[in-house]
């Protein structure tokens, strides 16, 4: 302890401790905050099948052998996993869309994840769902007039090893880039259509900001709640899930049913969200990353409070040195 003892009066030992002071307290502030759902990969959409392309028996094999064993054959619930019959279609797509079913942890929110199905396997399942778990017409619909995901190149890319000459696999590429640019083409026009007359970001800011940011962050950036939950970051939603996550109140959040926010003002709000999405960054004098406002409030106050300290410091040392 000597060679503390000994600097102590040194001019700069005031700086080093609150430096100090504060660095541990932001590292130890980084340790407890838990992590916010971490942007996966998106979920590839292998051709998107019509509603009605499904195969009612092979919803019931993925159901039995994959959420049965927590939700109950019948979906009535378990030990490890609540009641399904009520929650309706829009729940069950929201839930294996995003990932976050199968579960794999009935006791841990599940974060966003690859669908672990495929699209044609969803539709059976959910086709399923609605002819033998769901109670009457209870739980909402699934939105099918709001997009979905949107066309990934990667769905449409050539594999190299399927073409024997450089050429052929070339004119294959230009084929599939094509493909895509039509199939992005498509999307976009969807969703064009599915907002119109209703692109008053104005509006789907304030229905923002007063239903949602308390939870997700100003920026869509998400934010930590109460008992290890955590409101995920909404970057990666396609419109439809946003619109689903709002009918279902999917875990800790809130159901923001169509009497509570009517589908006009969601689609307001979900136009929102997609602009919040196509900003690189949401904004701040400083690039933080998009942590958060409760993040970047801690971050300003720790500097903010370090700048102070130094300088009432720097006052008295000056002051010191005066007298
Ligand atoms: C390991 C157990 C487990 C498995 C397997 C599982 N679930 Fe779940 N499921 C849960 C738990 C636990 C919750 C509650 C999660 C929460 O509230 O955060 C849940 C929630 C849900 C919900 C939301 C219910 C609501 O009130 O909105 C749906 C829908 C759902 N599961 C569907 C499925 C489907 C479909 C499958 C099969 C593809 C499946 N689950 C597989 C444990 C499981
Ligand atoms: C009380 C806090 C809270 C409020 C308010 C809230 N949410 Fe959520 N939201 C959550 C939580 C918690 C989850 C994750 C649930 C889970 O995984 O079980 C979530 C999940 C979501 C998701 C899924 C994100 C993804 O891609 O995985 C979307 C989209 C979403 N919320 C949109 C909204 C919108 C839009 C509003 C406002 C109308 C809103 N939320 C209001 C807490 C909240």
């Amino acid at each position: 302890m000597k060679w503390i003892t000994a600097r102590r009066r040194h001019p700069l030992a005031g700086y080093v401790v609150v430096i100090l002071a504060l660095a541990l307290f932001g590292v130890g502030y980084a340790a407890v905050a838990p992590t916010s759902d971490q942007a996966q990969a998106q979920t590839l959409a292998a051709d998107v099948q019509s509603p009605e392309d499904v195969d009612v028996a092979e919803g019931k094999t993925i159901f039995d052998q994959t959420c049965a064993s927590c939700h109950g054959l019948d979906g009535s619930g378990g030990e490890f996993g609540p009641d399904l019959r009520d929650v309706g279609p829009a729940a069950i797509d929201f839930q294996v869309s995003t990932g976050r079913m199968p579960s794999m942890n009935p006791d841990a929110q599940m974060p966003r994840k690859p669908m672990v199905m495929t699209e044609q396997e969803l539709a059976s399942l959910i086709a399923y769902y609605n002819e033998s778990i769901r109670n009457g017409d209870n739980g909402a619909d699934v939105p099918y007039d709001v997009p979905d995901i949107a066309p990934d190149f990667a769905d449409f890319e050539p594999l190299r090893s399927d073409f024997d000459s450089e050429e052929d696999y070339h004119e294959a590429v230009e084929e599939a880039e094509a493909e895509y640019e039509a199939a992005l083409e498509e999307y976009e026009a969807e969703y064009d259509d599915y907002i119109t007359g209703v692109d008053n970001t104005d509006m789907g800011m304030r229905l923002y900001l007063t239903n949602c940011a308390h939870c997700h962050g100003w920026s869509g950036g998400g934010g930590a709640l109460t008992d290890g939950r955590w409101a995920p970051e909404i970057h990666e939603s396609t419109p439809r899930e946003i619109y689903e996550a709002m009918v279902s109140g999917p875990g800790a959040m809130p159901m923001f049913s169509d009497g509570v926010l009517v589908p006009e003002e969601k689609q307001e709000l979900i136009s929102y969200v997609k602009t919040l999405q196509a900003e690189p960054n949401a904004g701040g004098i400083f690039d933080l990353q998009r942590v958060g406002q409760v993040a970047e409030g801690l971050i300003g106050w720790v500097v903010g409070l370090a700048l102070i300290v130094a300088c009432a410091i720097w006052i008295t040392a000056k002051q010191r040195a005066h007298d």
